[in-house]
C-alpha cells in the first residue's frame, strides 16, 4: 500500500529544485505575465465591451483563479513529479483513483496546443524589435502603422521564419533546466516591463482620450454581456495566470517545503492583474485618439503601442525595448507551457531533458504551422470559432483551461483529505477555510455555470 506522505521522507523532485520562495515567485511570474497580459487581454476586452467584460474577468481572478492556482501548487508539490504522474500518484494515495493523471494528460495537450499558436504572436513581438529599431515607426501616421502590421502577417514565410526563431529559442532555455537562466531573466524583466508599462501610460494620460479610455475599460454595460463574453473572461483569467493546465503544477513540483503557497498566489496574481490592467489603461486611449476600433483583434497593441512610440521623444529606443522585454515575457511564459509536456516525457520514457524539448518543440513547431497560415493563405478558411488560429484559441482558453480547472478544484477540495491540503498550506485557520469553500462550492459550481450557459 502506497503510504500517506506526511510523516515520511519528503519527497524530491527529480528536475531540482528552486534557490529561494523569491525564485519560484518569479518564476511563476514570470510565466503568468506575457502575451495574456498585453496582447491578449486588451483584444479581448476590446471584442467583448470593454467595462462589463473586464469587471466579470477580475470577479473570475479573485474568486476561481486564486483558488485554483493555490490547489496547483499544492497538488505539484505534494505530488513532486510531472502533472501526469503527480495526479496518479495522488489520486491512488488519497484512496481514489489513479485515473486522476488524465487530468494532468489534458493539460499536456492543452500546453502544447497554446503553444503552437502563441509562438507565432511571439514570434511577431521579435519582429518588432527590429521594426522598431529600424525606425520605420518614427512619426508614422496610424495608417502607416496599420498597414505595416498587415503587410507583414501577410507574409507567411516571414511569420514562419519568425515562429521559428521564437520555437528555437524556448527550447533552448527549457533545454538547459528550471533553475539556469529562467530566474535571472524574470528577476529583471518583469520589474522593467512595469516600468515601460508606467512611461506608456503617462503617454497616453496625455493623449487627450484618457477619460475615454477608462470609461471604456470600467463602465459596464451589461446589456453587451452574452455567456460567451462571460466565458471568454473566464478563459480569460485561466489563460493569463497559466493556470488550469499544469503548468504551474509543474512548477510546483520544485517548489521547497516551507514556502507558503498562500502568500506566492497573492503575489502572482496581483503582479499579474496589474500588468494587464495597465496594459488596458495604455491601449485603449490611443485606440480612441487615432479613431481605431477597439474590436480590432489580434493585431490591437501592435497598430497601437508602435503608433504611440512612434510620437514620443526616444520613441525608437523606447519601443525597442518595450518588444525586447515582450519578447521575454513570452519566452518565459512558453518555458511554462512545455514544462509539463518535458517532465513527463523525460520520467515516463527516460529521456533526457534535451531530448524531449527538441522532441516536444519539434511536434509544437509543426502544429504552429496551422496558425501562421490563418494570418494569410488560409486566412479564408473558417470554421466553428473562426480561423485554425482562432478555433485552437478557443478550444484551449475556453475549453480546455476552464476544464482543467474544474478538475483541478475538485480534486483538491473534495478527492484530497483535508488534513493533506492543510497540511500543504500550512494552515487550517480562517485563510485555509476560505480556500476550501472556495476550492470546493465557489469556483467549481462558477466554472460549471459558465461553461455550460455558453457551451450548450
Ligand atoms: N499566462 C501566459 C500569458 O499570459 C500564458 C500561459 C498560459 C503560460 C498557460 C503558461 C501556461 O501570456
Amino acid at each position: 500500500m502506497l503510504s500517506n506522505q506526511a510523516g515520511d521522507e519528503k519527497r524530491k523532485s527529480l528536475h531540482g529544485h528552486w534557490s529561494s520562495r523569491m525564485a519560484f515567485v518569479l518564476a511563476v511570474t514570470g510565466s503568468a505575465v506575457g502575451l495574456g497580459n498585453i496582447w491578449k487581454f486588451p483584444y479581448i476586452a476590446g471584442q467583448n465591451g470593454g467595462g462589463a467584460f473586464v469587471l466579470v474577468y477580475l470577479v473570475c481572478v479573485v474568486v476561481i483563479g486564486m483558488p485554483v492556482m493555490m490547489s496547483e501548487i499544492l497538488i505539484g508539490r505534494r505530488g513532486r513529479r510531472n502533472p501526469v504522474a503527480t495526479m496518479e500518484l495522488l489520486g491512488k494515495e488519497e484512496g481514489h483513483s489513479g485515473k486522476w493523471r488524465l487530468v494532468g494528460s489534458l493539460g499536456v495537450l492543452a500546453g502544447i496546443l497554446i503553444l503552437s499558436y502563441y509562438s507565432v504572436i511571439a514570434g511577431w513581438t521579435l519582429a518588432y524589435i527590429v521594426k522598431s529599431a529600424s525606425g520605420v515607426f518614427a512619426g508614422a501616421s496610424a495608417e502607416a502603422v496599420e498597414a505595416q502590421f498587415n503587410s507583414f502577417v501577410g507574409d507567411w514565410r516571414l511569420i514562419g521564419l519568425c515562429h521559428t526563431v521564437f520555437m528555437a529559442l524556448a527550447v533552448f532555455v527549457v533545454a538547459r533546466g528550471v533553475e539556469r537562466g529562467l530566474e535571472q531573466a524574470v528577476r529583471f524583466m518583469v520589474p522593467a516591463l512595469l516600468f515601460l508599462m508606467i512611461v506608456l501610460l503617462v503617454y497616453s494620460m496625455n493623449s487627450g482620450y484618457f477619460g475615454e479610455g477608462v470609461a471604456f475599460m470600467f463602465t459596464p454595460d451589461f446589456d453587451k454581456l452574452t455567456w460567451n463574453s462571460v466565458l471568454a473572461a473566464l478563459g480569460q483569467a485561466f489563460f493569463t495566470l497559466s493556470i488550469g493546465m499544469g503548468a504551474i503544477m509543474a512548477y510546483g513540483a520544485y517548489l521547497p517545503e516551507e514556502t507558503s503557497i498562500t502568500g506566492s498566489s497573492a503575489a502572482v496574481v496581483i503582479a499579474d492583474t496589474s500588468i494587464a490592467i495597465l496594459a488596458g489603461l495604455a491601449i485603449f486611449p490611443l485606440v480612441f485618439a487615432n479613431n481605431l476600433d477597439p474590436a480590432d483583434g489580434p493585431g490591437l497593441v501592435f497598430d497601437t503601442l508602435p503608433l504611440a512610440f512612434g510620437q514620443m521623444a526616444g520613441g525608437v529606443f523606447f519601443s525597442t525595448i518595450f518588444f525586447v522585454l515582450l519578447s521575454f515575457a513570452a519566452w518565459t511564459s512558453a518555458i511554462g507551457l512545455m514544462e509539463p509536456a518535458v517532465a513527463w516525457i523525460v520520467e515516463r520514457f527516460s529521456k533526457t531533458r534535451a531530448q524531449a524539448t527538441v522532441m516536444i518543440g519539434f511536434t509544437i513547431w509543426f502544429i504552429g504551422w496551422g496558425s501562421v497560415l490563418s494570418f494569410n493563405v488560409l486566412s479564408d478558411v473558417t470554421f466553428l470559432a473562426g480561423t485554425i488560429f482562432d478555433n485552437v484559441d478557443y478550444l484551449t482558453s475556453n475549453i480546455m483551461l476552464p476544464l482543467g480547472g474544474l478538475l483541478i478544484v475538485i480534486f483538491a477540495g473534495w478527492v484530497m483529505a483535508r488534513n493533506s491540503t492543510a497540511d500543504e498550506l500550512h494552515s487550517s485557520g480562517s485563510l485555509f477555510k476560505a480556500w476550501r469553500v472556495l476550492a470546493r462550492f465557489v469556483a467549481p459550481v462558477g466554472i460549471l455555470l459558465v461553461l455550460i450557459n455558453a457551451v450548450l
